[in-house]
């Protein structure tokens, strides 16, 4: 049982079982879980104040504090976080039958362009916002268009919901269609304005975000990397060999460079807080110096498959003698579901033709404090635990005809989980609470929102 030092009144605490990480659990094994079946968790100014079992705690709580009681087959845990996602892919998420670069032509681009109208972009922000809190993921690192009115609409719509998120204006100035080319120097001056309006702004931060190496001049990639040196404490996220063909393409675009990521640490665009999408064809030598950089990498299964990119090998980036930070994404409109069970689901898949079981605890704990590692951001979101942001979401363990049959026969917390994560979809989150509040209730058209 614990409670944060000092501390405003909580008004509000949520009761019933809950479950936590408290470090990654390849790391310091299955202690790392913590699960109580009976928690109380109170929440006041957005963050948590306590968080134990109910029973010791209840004495500890303000008399007049509203509890809202949660059922046995109930699970309150931290909200998912998502680390690499195109919101303004939404309207065009399961496009049929292209491999990567014909997929970007075909579909990307043509429904990127139409984010020029901030009103549009604005409506598709509002719709991924609540598609993402239905699913219970309360943060993510998102990619908005090259138009910065793009980035204003979903910053903003992020604020009114008190979310922590980070976006960025994309960064392309070649090999793309007219209409979604910049050039090093607007690029350069829109993301430095959009960083001077939004960062640490409420909940939210700036990611410079250079599309990938192909849509990037030298000099596009080197602007980027100065301003990011300007501005150390943003993110940086981009695309990394995701598949072959984009492979062999960086290296007749850049034949002087190492290897794929080294295009990028030569522009000094590796480093803690740049997060690379995919990392599906890597070196070795690659894999040791993200190591060593403080990079990391968003596995995005669903994408990985849809596309046919290939699988990502989580094993070997997380290879004890170097391990790599790894957060996961829904990679929406390549990615096929705003569900992080669904994607945890594909996570399993693609470890499973690695020759490697992805436990249901690890694969909880990546979509929670895993990711937040990833994005530097443990201290604040992904666990509960007092003086955590209070991010939090109730899963129903019961939620479809099969899971409440399935369910009958499990034993465990364990393979509890591992159902949720196989048959469990939106209809699985039962609430999502946002800075201590109410954002989503299941089948509640009353609620917040
Ligand atoms: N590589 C460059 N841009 C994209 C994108 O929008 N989606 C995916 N999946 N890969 C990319
Ligand atoms: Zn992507």
């Amino acid at each position: 049982m614990s409670s944060a030092p000092a501390s405003a009144t909580p008004r509000l605490a949520l009761r019933g079982p809950a479950l936590t990480f408290t470090g990654d659990p390849c790391v310091i094994g299955p202690a790392a879980r913590h699960y109580e079946s009976d928690a109380l968790l109170a929440m006041a100014d957005g963050k948590i104040t306590h968080f134990g079992p109910a029973e010791a705690l209840r004495s500890h709580l303000p008399p007049g504090i509203e509890i809202n009681q949660q059922g046995q087959d109930t699970l309150m845990m931290p909200g998912f976080i998502d680390s690499h996602v195109h919101f303004p892919q939404l309207p065009m998420i399961a496009a049929c039958g292209r491999p990567l670069l014909d997929w970007l032509h075909h579909y990307a681009f043509p429904t990127e362009q139409k984010c020029r109208d901030q009103e549009y972009a604005r409506s598709v922000a509002k719709i991924f916002l609540q598609e993402s809190l239905r699913h219970g993921i309360t943060s993510a690192c998102v990619y908005s268009t090259v138009y910065a009115a793009s980035v204003d609409a979903l910053f903003e719509e992020a604020e009114k919901l008190g979310m922590r998120l980070a976006t960025g204006k994309v960064l392309m100035n070649r090999n793309a269609p007219q209409a979604l080319l910049d050039t090093t120097q607007s690029g350069y001056d829109e993301s430095k304005a959009l960083i001077q309006k939004w960062h640490r702004r409420s909940r939210l931060s700036y990611a410079i975000t250079p599309r990938f190496a192909p849509t990037s001049t030298r000099d596009q990639l080197e602007a980027a990397g100065a301003l990011w040196k300007e501005y150390p404490d943003c993110y940086m996220q981009t695309h990394l060999s995701e598949t072959k063909a984009e492979v062999a393409w960086v290296k007749q675009l850049f034949p002087e460079r190492k290897n794929y990521l080294d295009v990028y640490d030569h522009y000094s665009l590796c480093g803690p807080r740049a997060v690379f999408g995919h990392g599906l064809h890597l070196s070795e030598a690659e894999w040791h110096r993200l190591h060593q950089s403080g990079a990391a990498i968003a596995h995005c299964p669903t994408s990985n498959f849809f596309l046919g990119s290939g699988t990502f090998d989580l094993f070997r980036a997380i290879n004890p003698a170097r391990p790599v930070r790894v957060g996961i994404g829904t990679d929406l409109g390549a990615g096929t579901t705003c569900s992080m069970l669904g994607t945890l689901n594909e996570a399993y898949k693609a470890a499973q033709i690695h020759g490697q079981a992805l436990t249901s605890s690890h694969a909880f704990y990546v979509a929670t404090r895993g990711t937040a590692r990833a994005l530097y951001l443990d201290d604040k979101i992904g666990s509960l635990a007092p003086g955590m942001e209070a991010d939090v979401l109730v899963l129903d363990l019961k939620s479809t005809p099969l899971l409440e049959y399935r369910m009958r026969f499990c034993q465990d917390l364990e393979e509890a989980l591992f159902i949720q994560m196989t048959l469990g979809d939106d209809r699985a989150v039962l609430e999502t609470y946002v800075a201590g509040r109410l954002v989503h209730r299941r089948g509640d058209p009353a609620a917040p929102l």
